[in-house]
Parts: structure tokens; sequence; C-alpha cells
């Protein structure tokens, strides 16, 4: 995005995101399983939390500049790991990886990231934290690692809560997968959305990055579904 001068709260990203990433990826972003209800309550909660002011102190150098697990960090936040970020955008966690490292704030790269362990490594100069989903496939997963400690990888973030994959309807109205299936409604769709198919076609990087080539058995698309079903 080249002007970010009008950009002035996070509700004006969104909407920039719903013009320009097709309907599927847009969706998976912007909502939650079932009801919904976790997801409206994490906006709400936050909501009610106010900042208190303070005055009549000394506000000179003020700095948000911290450590996290041993690593300075230009404020405490680090980008959480997500799904699919590689098909909001073309190669979008290089993207993320190499703004989090400009800003100085870690990045997190997921396992079902559509950039690799080592495509983070190769676009970025410092360590980046690698999340895992500890799946059946226990000589996948000790590759995993492998792979992530190679890169340098300076955390290893488990996640704990996926035992049952959520069922999340949106998801399955658009037939959420990476690359798009070629239906009517996605060419249709795809069609309203130039820029992203441009930069799409000038990237490799259309799959899952860390299983394709790497899990047992699991060489394309077809065969990544029925693994992931299996892996959980
Ligand atoms: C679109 C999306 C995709 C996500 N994908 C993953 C993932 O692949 N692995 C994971 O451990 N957590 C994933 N999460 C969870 C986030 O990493 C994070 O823990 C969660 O969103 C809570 O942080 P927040 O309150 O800042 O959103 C995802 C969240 C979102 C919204």
């Amino acid at each position: 995005m080249k002007n970010l001068s009008k950009i002035t709260e996070i509700e004006d990203l969104r909407r920039v995101a719903e013009r320009k990433v097709p309907r599927m990826f847009y969706d998976y972003v912007d909502s939650g399983s079932w009801t919904e209800t976790t997801y409206r309550s994490n906006e709400t909660d936050f909501d009610r939390i106010k900042l208190r002011q303070r005055v009549l102190v000394d506000m000179d150098n003020r700095s948000l500049a911290t450590h996290m697990i041993g690593e300075e960090v230009k404020m405490p936040v680090a980008i959480a790991p997500t799904g699919f970020t590689g098909m909001m955008w073309a190669d979008g966690e290089i993207h993320a990886a190499q703004a989090a490292e400009k800003f100085g704030i870690p990045f997190s790269l997921s396992t079902m990231s559509i950039c690799s362990i080592e495509d983070i490594a190769t676009h970025t100069s410092k360590p980046f934290w690698f999340q895992l989903y500890v799946m059946r496939d226990h000589d996948y997963v000790a590759n995993l690692i492998q792979r992530a400690k190679d890169a340098n990888c300076s955390a290893l973030i488990l996640t704990a809560d996926l035992q049952v994959l959520g069922q999340r309807h949106k998801d399955i109205k658009n037939g959420l997968s990476a690359p798009p299936r070629p239906t009517l409604a996605n060419i249709v769709n795809l069609m309203t959305k130039p820029q992203w198919c441009m930069n799409m076609l000038g990237t490799k990087r259309h799959s899952f990055g860390n299983i394709v080539g790497h899990a047992k058995g699991v060489d394309d698309l077809s065969s990544l579904t029925a693994w992931t079903e299996r892996a959980v």
C-alpha cells in the first residue's frame, strides 16, 4: 500500500483489505467459528478497557522499548502466527516478517503459512519465532522443529487448543482453499481483485510451504486436504 497517510485507524485497514482481497481469504480473517461469539467478545472486551490519563508527570524520554524472552523489542508486541497469510497477499508472511524486523518487534510464522520457514529465513536477517501445531505425524513434527532450528528461530510457540478444527461457517460456504478452486463464483470474485491476481501471478508460493513436499505423501493440494484431516 503506497499511501498510508489517510489510514488513521484499524477500521480503515479492514476496509482496504475487504476491497482488495478475495472474499474467501478476507472472510477467513474477519470471522470466527460457529456463532462467532468469541470473535465478537474479543472486540467488546477490549472496548471496555479505558486508558487512564496521567498529568503533571515528567514525559521526557518516553519509551515502550523492553525485552521479550531475552530479545530487545521496540514495544511489547509481537506479530502472532496466522495461517494463510500468503494468500491474503502474495508472499504475505515475507512482507510481515520484513515489516516486523524494520520496526523492531518479533514475527511469528505459523505452521499453516504459505511461505516456508526457509523463505522467511532467506528474506530476513533477525531470528523469528515459529509456531507449531503438535500433530500425529511425529516424524514430520520433529523435522519441522529441526527446520526451525536450522533457520535460527529463537522461539518455538506450541499451540495447544486445536484438538478439533472449529466449524467456520463462512470458510465452508466459500470453499476456502490454497490456491482458490476455480469455481464460477471464485472466478467472478477474483476478477474484481486485479492487483491481488497480478501479485499472485508473480510469486511461486501458492500452497502451504511448511507442509507440501515435507509431510509424508503430501505432494499437492488434494493430498494436503486428506493429510490435514488426519493430522490434527
Ligand atoms: C486469521 C487468523 C489466523 C490464525 N492462524 C493461527 C495459526 O495458524 N496458528 C496459531 O497458533 N494461531 C493462529 N491464530 C491465532 C492468533 O495467533 C492469536 O493467538 C489470536 O488471534 C489472539 O490474538 P489477538 O487477540 O491479537 O487476535 C490465528 C488468528 C487469526 C485471526
